[in-house]
């Protein structure tokens, strides 16, 4: 390891245990494990983990649906995201559950410290209850009339049609989503975490450079709005931890779920013992901390949890990375009406591949949405991928392969046409560094291209047997060339890479490309990579 080398921790958001992983959470994910798998190319020390959001309502009524018990629907829910995750490639060191010992432990100790410090208010407030099903009614089980416009068929927590927000009892003839009935209002003591006491600590920490622009906006807005207590406490029936002390009291499924980062890298540090977990996370700790969340968590990740951070005298974030939604004509992509939208439907039809370098296409450090277009991306991954970069290779390898044995000649044609693919890392480095990752295929497919039409200038299969010499030397280039931009796109097509990797008989390192492969024996050419065939799939 060199001295640059440094020590990071990685998180993606948790996905709630009451779904299915699709192509809107896999943004997120590839977004983060391409980020994740260039550092350690670098040689950075990095760990990246993630957890099943278990606990809710949502998880509870879904289990009641089914007949079983919560636990074993997250059970069976957590073996299904595992799953996806490993054949989607996103290389996690530990995937694990808000609902473990681990985590409930953290809790009740974080919970007394808070306590302690005087940082949890008791107060009364008044819910919508549901008086068939013996529920109160989270904001999401309520639909109404909103207060504002008047408009119908709206949630309890904002409006579509005008953007209000407000409270789900301020909703006009509001109806349980659940019976049906019309909810009551009911009085219920619950806790509160006094997010206010650290109002001057979130505004200078949230200026310290750890937000991008568009995320300190919205984060400022709330700041002119004032910060509120923090409702952390739900009634019986709930699926969650019970809270000490307080009979039929859970935490909110939103208070455990930022702690299981905390808890998941302390499994983490029981299966790797070369972990030190505090030295991830006291409070002058070196170590860097990234967490990846879409935009609509922006809240929880720049205000609630930095803030208990500090309570318990954690460290705090060093930078949070917000992505915007994956989009379908417009909407936010959910749930599925389409075939492919789940990640195991994804994979009957595509590859992994496909998806990471359409994505990686998009993906830009902005929070804008990202319109999803399988047409565009069979056309991306078919020109880019088979045309350009595997095609180098395969029209290079049929002369190493049957005129040469498979070796590579002892010395590069053209050094310093060769160095200029190497100069190119710098750009292509700052690209990755700074999740700009759309400029970095950019930049790759530009010298794809130049690459090309090295090959196509020099006609390598017009020189006949006295140019034998020139022939190796120009194919063996083209090899080489196919080595520098696979190792750049390494981070981004995984599954691509390792099948370069046995035809090239090496591995791909960042710093390797350095120096090419001379007199080096390559395995014959097999197809790396197949053009997708949109007529044959069934949409
Ligand atoms: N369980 C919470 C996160 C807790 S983190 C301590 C949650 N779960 S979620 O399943 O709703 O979303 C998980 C992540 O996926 C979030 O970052 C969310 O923004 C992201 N996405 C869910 N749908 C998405 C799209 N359609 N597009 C992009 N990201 C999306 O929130
Ligand atoms: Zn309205």
């Amino acid at each position: 390891m060199s001295i640059l080398s440094k020590k990071i921790l990685v998180t993606c958001a948790f996905p709630y245990a009451n779904g299915s992983i699709h192509l809107g959470h896999l943004l997120e994910h590839i977004q983060a494990d391409i980020w994740v798998r260039y550092n350690r190319m670098r040689g950075h020390q990095v760990y990246f983990i993630c957890a099943d959001d278990a606990h809710g309502t949502a998880v509870m009524l879904k289990s009641k649906k089914q007949n079983i018990s919560p636990e074993e629907l997250i059970s069976n829910i957590y073996q299904k995201h595992k799953y996806d995750f490993l054949n989607f490639n996103i290389s996690y060191d530990n995937y694990y559950s808000t609902h473990s010992k681990e985590n409930y432990d953290l809790v009740k100790k974080i919970f007394s410290i808070l306590s302690r410090k005087n940082h949890i208010k008791e107060d009364v407030i008044h819910q919508l209850y549901d008086t068939e099903e013996n529920i109160f009614l989270p904001d999401r089980f309520v639909k109404g009339f909103c207060p504002i416009c008047k408009s119908g068929d709206q949630y309890g927590d904002h409006c579509e049609t005008c953007g209000a927000i407000y409270a789900a009892k301020d909703l006009i003839k509001p109806i349980s989503v659940l019976s049906k009935s019309i909810p009551i209002l009911r009085t219920s003591i619950h806790l509160f975490f006094d997010l206010p006491f650290f109002s001057n600590m979130l505004k200078k920490w949230i200026f310290s450079g750890i937000l991008q622009d568009s995320v300190l906006n919205k984060t400022k807005e709330w700041f002119r709005v004032g910060l509120k207590k923090w409702d952390i406490s739900r009634d019986k029936p709930y699926f969650g931890f019970q809270i000490p002390n307080y009979l039929n009291k859970y935490f909110y499924v939103w208070l455990d779920a930022p702690m299981g980062y905390i808890s998941t890298f302390k499994n983490l540090c029981k299966k790797r013992i070369d972990l030190d977990f505090h030295e991830f996370w006291n409070k002058d700790s070196t170590c860097e901390l990234y967490h990846f969340i879409g935009k609509d968590i922006i809240y929880f990740h720049t205000l609630f949890w930095p803030a208990i951070l500090e309570a318990i005298g954690f460290r705090k974030p060093t930078k949070i990375f917000v992505h915007g939604y994956v989009t379908m004509h417009g909407n936010k992509l959910s749930k599925s009406k389409n075939s492919f939208m789940l990640a195991s439907d994804w994979l009957k039809n595509f590859d992994s591949d496909s998806l990471r370098y359409y994505y990686a296409c998009k993906l830009s450090d902005k929070i804008q949405d990202i319109e999803f277009d399988i047409q565009k991306l069979v056309k991306k991954v078919n020109t880019d991928i088979v045309n350009k970069v595997v095609n180098l290779a395969s029209r290079s390898a049929s002369f190493i392969n049957k005129i040469f044995y498979g070796k590579l000649a002892g010395k590069l044609i053209d050094m310093k046409f060769y160095m200029e693919f190497v100069s190119a890392s710098k750009d292509i480095e700052k690209y990755f560094i700074n999740r700009q990752f759309s400029l970095a295929i950019k930049k790759i497919m530009k010298f794809s291209d130049i690459a090309n039409k090295y090959i196509n200038d020099q006609k390598p299969w017009i020189l006949g047997k006295e140019k034998y010499d020139q022939l190796h030397m120009i194919s063996s280039m083209g090899i080489n060339l196919f080595r520098v931009i696979m190792t750049w796109l390494k981070p981004v097509v995984p599954s691509l890479a390792e099948r370069s990797e046995f035809f090239l008989k090496t591995i791909l390192t960042w710093d390797g490309i350095k120096n090419p492969l001379l007199q080096h024996k390559i395995n014959n050419f097999t197809i790396l990579y197949k053009r997708i065939d949109i007529n044959k799939i069934k949409l």
